[in-house]
């Protein structure tokens, strides 16, 4: 991944990422996505959900700009089969809904932007996802 790409999500994040309206709607999208994935989060406290997640995009945006995989392989011990057992397939239904809110919030939004995003958090969503 180029070094621009990194820049350029960072910035995007920046935009999105101090409203929680932004996560209120990913999640609602992401939950609309597969019965299945709402199921999941019934007896979850979303706005404590929400905090976590905005950190865990961090995380993401954090690693491919060069920090190291530690809090990601965590994030993969957690969603893995002895943990909340989400399934790989699953990962891109995230991506997909992450995708939506940015083009519905950053005012800046553009092919480049959501280009960048996909570049961007592939490997790290990777890790994640592998560790199943
Ligand atoms: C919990 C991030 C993908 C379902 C969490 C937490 C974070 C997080 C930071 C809280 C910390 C923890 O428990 O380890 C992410 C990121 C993802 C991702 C960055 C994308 C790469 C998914 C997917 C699903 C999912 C695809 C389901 C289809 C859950 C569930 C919880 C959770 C069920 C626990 C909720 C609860 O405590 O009740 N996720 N997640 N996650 N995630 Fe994910």
């Amino acid at each position: 991944m180029e070094r621009s790409d990194s820049d350029i999500v960072f910035q995007s994040y920046g935009r999105c990422c101090n409203n929680e309206q932004f996560f209120i709607d990913f999640y609602e999208r992401f939950m609309d996505s597969s019965v299945d994935i709402r199921e999941l989060f019934t007896k979850t406290d979303m706005k404590v959900q929400r905090h976590l997640l905005r950190n865990g995009i961090m995380q993401l945006v954090l690693y491919a700009r060069g920090m190291s995989d530690t809090k990601l392989r965590a994030l993969g011990k957690s969603h893995d089969r002895n943990g909340y057992n989400i399934p790989p397939e699953w990962y891109h239904l995230w991506l997909d809904a992450l995708i939506a809110t940015l083009r519905q919030h950053d005012g800046d939004f553009s092919p480049e932007v959501e280009a960048a995003w996909n570049c961007a958090l592939t490997s790290g969503i990777n890790i994640i996802r592998q560790a199943y």
